[in-house]
């Protein structure tokens, strides 16, 4: 059978592996620095399938060995913010850890495809490109598809829908630089634009902006990882299965909205070998604006952990 790595045994890396397994799409290796906790996660899931119909195999541990022949790499390892954590701070922290995970995933899945899930996204999704050198289709980061599913969510309340009618569009990056965008967020067919007032539709966008820190907040520990794990488990299986899905995804620009050298999140379809293309969205002057802002900010960032990884 097919094989998907996830790396990181945490919240995010066991729930992504669980949901790939119950899919059954794959074997699946989980690897954690934490060897037993890897075993651990892996052994509880196996023993989950009996209750499904998957024959996925699981199996973790410590060794990359286990990686071996992967289609697919999902990255979650590093460190989670911590309270006073600077985004900074934790940029250097996880680049260290995703430098060296990537580059052992490279060495025994050199034909993989890699989600991105570590934050700060954008960086570390740059940060495996740099680290692998490889084509960029086969590098991206999970963020716009976690955002719109939130976006989604707190339409379809708003609306009275389900989630599922809400068809949404969040490009930009995880973050404060996120660009929820109503006049390509539908609900049943129809623009949000046209459904929601504008101080609603701000509300809305306010609150997908902060869904993190939201959940953050509530949970006192830890971090999101329900969603999160579903919307990597979801690209897993579109590449997989040599799907075609549009999601918005972190990925590297090489002129697709006029923007070049920069990681960004925006609309692509996905299928075996990674990315296959970049969708143009006819955005307004305004709009396109405020992605070319984000993608400013994106760079700078970008530039900083070129600065770091030159002193490194
Ligand atoms: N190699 C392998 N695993 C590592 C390494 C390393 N060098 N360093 C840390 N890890 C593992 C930790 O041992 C831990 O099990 O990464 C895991 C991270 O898990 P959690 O702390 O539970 O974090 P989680 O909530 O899963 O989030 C992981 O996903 O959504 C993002 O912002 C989130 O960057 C964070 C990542």
């Amino acid at each position: 059978m097919r094989k998907v790595t996830v790396v990181g045994a945490g919240m995010v890396g066991s729930t992504t592996a669980m949901r790939i397994a119950e899919q059954g799409s794959a074997d699946v290796a989980i690897i954690d620095i934490y060897g037993d906790l890897a075993r651990g996660k892996a052994l509880d899931i196996a023993q989950s399938l009996a209750l499904t119909s998957s024959a996925s195999r699981v199996e973790g541990g410590d060794d990359y060995r286990l990686a071996e022949g992967s289609r697919v790499a999902v990255i979650t390892a590093g460190f989670p913010r911590q309270p006073g954590m600077s985004r900074a701070d934790l940029m250097e922290k996880n680049a260290d850890v995703v430098r060296k995970v990537v580059a052992s995933v490279a060495e025994v899945a050199p034909d993989c495809v890699i989600v991105m899930v570590t934050n700060p996204l954008d960086e570390m999704s740059y940060l495996a490109w740099k680290t692998t050198g490889w084509d960029r289709h086969r590098i991206m980061g999970m963020a716009g598809l976690l955002d719109g599913s939130r976006l989604a969510y707190f339409a379809a309340r708003e609306l009275g829908l389900t989630p599922g009618q809400v068809q949404p569009t969040v490009l930009g990056s995880h973050g404060d630089a996120m660009l929820p965008l109503p006049r390509f967020t539908s609900a049943a067919g129809v623009p949000l634009s046209e459904l929601l007032a504008p101080e609603t539709l701000r509300e809305l966008a306010e609150r997908t902006r902060e869904g993190g820190a939201e959940i953050v907040s509530l949970l006192k520990q830890g971090s999101a990882y329900h969603a999160p794990s579903a919307c990597a488990a979801r690209m897993v299986r579109a590449v997989l299965e040599d799907e075609g899905l549009q999601v918005a995804a972190s990925v590297l620009l090489e002129g697709e909205y006029g923007l070049r050298g920069v990681f960004l999140g925006v609309p692509v379809i996905l299928g075996e070998g990674g990315w296959r293309e970049v969708v143009e969205l006819p955005l307004s002057g305004e709009e396109r604006k405020e992605l070319e802002d984000c993608a400013r900010r994106i760079k700078e960032r970008m530039e900083e952990l070129d600065g770091w990884l030159a002193g490194s």
